[in-house]
């Protein structure tokens, strides 16, 4: 069997939920603390056995190929004044094999994978969102592991899902598994759009990771637009489903959604908690924050 050696970052996005961030810089060079979220997400691909990453952009990320350059004047300027730290922080950023490719129009997310069609070749590869982080502070496993660890028990499309409470499954993509083959992994009947709580047929949303089987490029080619008049990636995994397996993997780990507003002031909480130089702060912020607010609530009930 194949490895999988390849991740596909698509990142053409328009990040209008950003809007006037994102107007003139990329989504996914929105930091949380001092990290751009794509960064996370190279790091997970890294520790995942990843070996080459091809990010798809598209306008305005040019700050994105920067990121993972090399800047001589900068990295002299460290050197010369001897803050070795930091230098380590900004030289590790391009230890790593990534290419850049473009989606000349933002078609949707399907169309965003099949234009790295070329680079990905016959092989197994994953599909990382950038909006979506896992196990930040290191607690647990990176859902990229798992997912590739699955595939090499399968060989088969496998897709993350997490549990979500009901009232929420209109936000996310749902499974209808059939079976649970074995503990957290499901085989799947179909799958499911932004369902109304009283139609969805689980509580198990997919999240933005997948490991695919190559043949889902020739699906893709033949995928019409969709929803939103955008090519949708579930429709392939739909079609792909009728004609090969294609497993759901249980995610028990810690998640965030940085791709809204509030998805992303949580996760800067939660990773400004586990950080060296936030951590005191931020605690003690939060502690005389809460005392502040629930004196309010109070005076507000009266
Ligand atoms: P989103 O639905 O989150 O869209 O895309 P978005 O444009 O990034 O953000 P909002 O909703 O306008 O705020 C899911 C993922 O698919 C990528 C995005 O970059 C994101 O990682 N994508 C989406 C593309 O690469 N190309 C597209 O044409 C559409």
């Amino acid at each position: 069997m194949k490895q999988v050696r390849k991740a596909i970052i698509p990142a053409a996005g328009l990040g209008t939920r950003f809007l006037p961030a994102t107007k003139a810089l990329a989504k996914e060079m929105l930091p949380i603390v001092d990290k751009p979220t794509i960064q996370f997400i190279v790091e997970e691909a890294r520790q995942s056995g990843i070996e080459d990453i091809v990010v798809v952009d598209g306008k305005n990320k040019r700050s994105i190929e920067d990121h993972f350059d090399s800047n001589p004047e900068l990295e002299d300027n460290l050197r010369s004044k001897h803050k070795d730290e930091m230098l380590k922080l900004v030289e590790e950023t391009t230890d790593i094999n990534i290419y850049f490719i473009r989606q000349s129009h933002p078609r949707g997310l399907g169309d965003a994978v099949l234009t790295a069609r070329a680079f990905i070749g016959d092989e197994p590869f994953v599909v990382m969102l950038g909006d979506d982080l896992n196990n930040i502070n290191g607690n647990g496993n990176p859902l990229t592991k798992e997912l590739i660890t699955s595939y090499q028990e399968t060989g088969a499309s496998t897709l993350a899902v997490m549990r979500v409470p009901h009232e929420d499954t209109a936000k996310y993509g749902v499974i209808n598994p059939s079976a649970e083959v074995k503990p957290g992994l499901y085989n799947v009947t179909n799958f499911v759009e932004k369902p109304d709580p009283k139609d969805a047929p689980s509580d198990l949303a997919i999240i933005g990771r997948y490991v695919f089987t190559p043949e889902i490029f020739d699906v893709l080619e033949n995928t019409k637009p969709g929803k939103g008049n955008e090519i949708q990636l579930t429709d392939a995994i739909n079609t792909l489903n009728k004609t090969q397996r294609v497993f759901a993997h249980e995610y028990k780990g810690d998640r965030y959604d940085t791709g809204n507003k509030f998805g992303w002031l949580e996760t800067n909480i939660e990773y400004g908690l586990n950080h060296p130089q936030t951590k005191d702060e931020l605690r003690e912020y939060i502690k005389t924050l809460g005392v502040k607010l629930a004196a309010e609530d109070k005076a507000k009930k009266k």
